[in-house]
Parts: C-alpha cells; structure tokens; sequence
C-alpha cells in the first residue's frame, strides 16, 4: 500500500466511502479473478483530486471488459464507475500484460478544500455591518 502524502487526511464522507468501496471491489475481483502473486495499492492526495490505482500481476482483463462494453462488466466494477462518474471522476481499466491495473480518479468536492474563501466572506459582512 503507498500512500502519499503519508499523514493522509480524512476526506468527505461520501468520497472515503466510494474510495473504499472501490478498492474492496477491485481487491476482490483480483481475488476471485486475477491468479495474481501479487496486489498494490496506491492512494495519492493531488490539489484538487484523488487518484487510487491497485494493480496485480495476474492474468489481466480482456479487452472488451477493459472498454466496458455494453453486457461485458458485471455490477462490480460497472456499479462503482456510474457512482464515480456521478461524482465527477472517471474509472478506467488496463491490461498491463502481465496483470492488470484498476485507476480510479475523482475530484476533491470545492468546499472541503477551500474555507478560506467562506472565511474572506464573512470578513467582507462584518467590513460592512461596521458603516452602518
Ligand atoms: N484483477 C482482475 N484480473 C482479471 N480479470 C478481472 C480483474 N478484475 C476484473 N476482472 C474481470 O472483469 C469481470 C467483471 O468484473 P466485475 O464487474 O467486478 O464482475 P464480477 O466480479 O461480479 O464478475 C470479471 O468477471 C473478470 O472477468
Ligand atoms: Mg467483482
């Protein structure tokens, strides 16, 4: 597991929960699908998103599951990239040959990166009360 930064900070309750479902998910396909020796998972904080990989060095996916057509994906991973997109992000899968790598990308919602800007208004209400 890499983890950057290392002290990583708790995020909205709905963007902690997709992420972990999205991992659980991905973990268990590598389980019931993969044959792999060997799973990794990243989790990075970038400023305005985060990005989560886990790859593994199994068999890898077929190519129509890796485009998601229509019929190829079962709920698991067709379930978590709806409830991705609708938070704004993307989840894509790759055949890395050998194994296969899951790479989910989902932005930071604005107001949990941003008080300051909350802060600044309420400063500008209080300049203007005080002309009254
Ligand atoms: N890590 C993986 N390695 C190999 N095949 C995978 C992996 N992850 C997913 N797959 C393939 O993608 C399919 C769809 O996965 P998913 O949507 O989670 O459905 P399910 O796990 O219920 O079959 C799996 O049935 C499997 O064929
Ligand atoms: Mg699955």
């Amino acid at each position: 597991m890499g983890l950057q930064p290392p002290d990583f900070p708790r995020l909205a309750p709905e963007l902690e929960t997709t992420l972990f479902r999205v991992i659980q998910e991905a973990l268990t396909n590598v389980f019931r699908h993969s044959r792999a020796s060997k799973a990794y998972v990243t989790l990075e904080k970038r400023e305005s998103e985060i990005a989560a990989t886990i790859c593994d060095d199994g068999v890898g996916v077929p190519d129509e599951i890796a485009e998601f057509r229509p019929d190829s994906v079962g709920v698991g991973l067709g379930g978590m990239r709806q409830r991705i997109k609708e938070l704004g992000g993307e989840l894509l899968l790759r055949n890395t040959h050998p194994g296969t790598i899951v790479e989910v990308v989902i932005p930071i919602p604005l107001h949990a990166i941003e008080p300051a800007s909350t802060a600044d208004e309420m400063f500008s209400t209080k300049t203007q009360n005080k002309g009254d």
